[in-house]
């Protein structure tokens, strides 16, 4: 196997550290292989994995677990992973990153990855991109797919996880948690009181959700079953699978004689905004779906709904947000994503009828390595030549010992476009 070039400018330092990998399941040598050692790019600090891989994998951020990993060092990759302290990498330093040999990078979606990038990453011989993200609003596919460079996401291992987050975000905004909390440890609470705190019970109301994919699917199956509301939602698609699902509780709970539930699919945002007590946004942000929910439309909800969002911050309109939130004070809302991230609209942060969180829908331990797992596979799948996967179920990449994985790119979004060989195809 011949070595690679080196990067220019990369000096080595001396430090070694322990193995990272776990060293029973690797086909290669992986025990020589996994030391972790030091190094900068172009003056941008870097930790090497696999030194003497054949193919230069520039990885953007740390990740967690250990399984992506092995996916890159399975594939003969020397992994570099980016340890500059500021948390958004501007374009000037990616492009440092890259060098004049770089094969395949993991990205952040809070990179901007347009033409400037894939024109740098083409030049320097790149052949995969993968985003470490199911959303891929950061990337500008066609200017990949016009280099011939396939981008790769992770869908599929963020479902439950980001459907559990809006849960929470529902319940806190609805029952107050988060006020409550400051309140407590501020000292103020003097003892108990028929108006302390008074929120929203959830039982038996309306649940709306804008887009019935995946995690809005399970999403509306959480609120539904867990609080026993009905669904009312908007998507061009009809999700049948779904429907017939809270048919079927519905049947469940008639049987035992509690009030059924119910499932339908409307025709217009409008009327799930009007008809739901708590709305929960999970579409994706495209030319369609930018302020999909402005002043006009917060104006035709519930005085005292709630409205999530852990899809992306651009799909509401904060500015118009705050002065709702300002307006209604028993109006409610859940934030993981905002508009301008990481900043907030002015005044969004003095509401205390607004619940914010820092764009954590997708982390819980599983999910983010997981989401490690299917961006290294989609890199390392792309440079071993497998095809692509094409199936909804990509369990077997994080689930399956790594000896049987299949050899396929779990994810790659320009595939078509690309004319990539399809796993049924191959
Ligand atoms: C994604 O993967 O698109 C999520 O926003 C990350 O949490």
């Amino acid at each position: 196997m011949p070595r690679p070039a080196r990067p220019e400018k990369v000096h080595y330092s001396s430090c070694r550290k322990e193995p990272t990998q776990p060293q029973s399941e690797s086909k290669i040598g992986f025990a020589q292989r996994a030391f972790a050692s030091t190094a900068t790019v172009n003056g941008i600090p870097v930790e090497v994995h696999n030194e003497s891989g054949s193919k230069r994998v520039v990885v953007t951020k740390s990740l967690p677990g250990d399984r992506w990993l092995q996916y890159l060092v399975n594939a003969d990759c020397r992994v570099e992973v980016c340890k500059h302290t500021d948390i958004i990498l501007s374009n000037a330093t990616i492009k440092q990153l890259l060098g004049t040999k770089c094969d395949g990078v993991i990205g952040q979606l809070t990179e901007d990855w347009g033409a400037e990038l894939f024109e740098a990453l083409r030049q320097a011989g790149g052949k995969a991109y993968s985003n470490y993200a199911v959303g891929y609003n950061n990337v500008k596919v066609q200017e990949a797919t016009k280099r011939g460079i396939p981008v790769g996401n992770t869908p599929g291992v963020l479902t439950e996880t980001t459907a559990e987050l809006a849960a929470a975000l529902t319940l806190a905004a609805a029952r107050r948690v988060v006020e409550a909390d400051t309140f407590m440890r501020g000292g103020h609470y003097k003892g108990w009181l028929p108006s302390l705190f008074v929120g929203q019970l959830l039982q038996n109301k309306t649940v709306g959700i804008i887009g019935a994919g995946r995690i809005g699917a399970a999403y509306a199956r959480m609120m539904v079953e867990g609080h026993k509301m009905n669904l009312v939602y908007y998507d061009p698609y009809p999700n049948k699978q779904l429907e017939e699902y809270i048919r079927l509780y519905g049947e469940l709970l008639r049987h035992r004689g509690e009030p059924p539930v119910a499932a339908r699919r409307v025709e217009t945002v409008e009327e799930v905004l009007q008809e739901a007590d708590v709305v929960s946004l999970h579409c994706n942000l495209d030319d369609s779906t930018r302020h999909l929910i402005n002043s006009q439309r917060l104006a035709l909800m519930k005085k005292d709904a709630v409205l999530v969002n852990a899809a992306r911050g651009p799909c509401i309109d904060e500015v118009a947000l705050v002065a709702h939130l300002k307006a209604n004070p028993d109006f409610r809302c859940g934030l993981d994503v905002f508009e301008d991230e990481p900043a907030m609209k002015p005044g969004l942060a003095d509401c205390p009828n607004a619940v914010i969180v820092p764009h954590i829908a997708s982390a819980s331990m599983w999910t983010r390595s997981g989401m490690a797992t299917l961006a290294a596979a989609n890199v390392a799948g792309v440079l071993s030549g497998f095809p692509v996967w094409n199936k909804i179920d990509i369990l077997p990449f994080v689930e399956k010992p790594m000896a049987s994985v299949p050899q396929a790119s779990p994810s790659i979004v320009n595939a078509k476009e690309l004319g990539l060989k399809l796993v049924a195809d191959a």
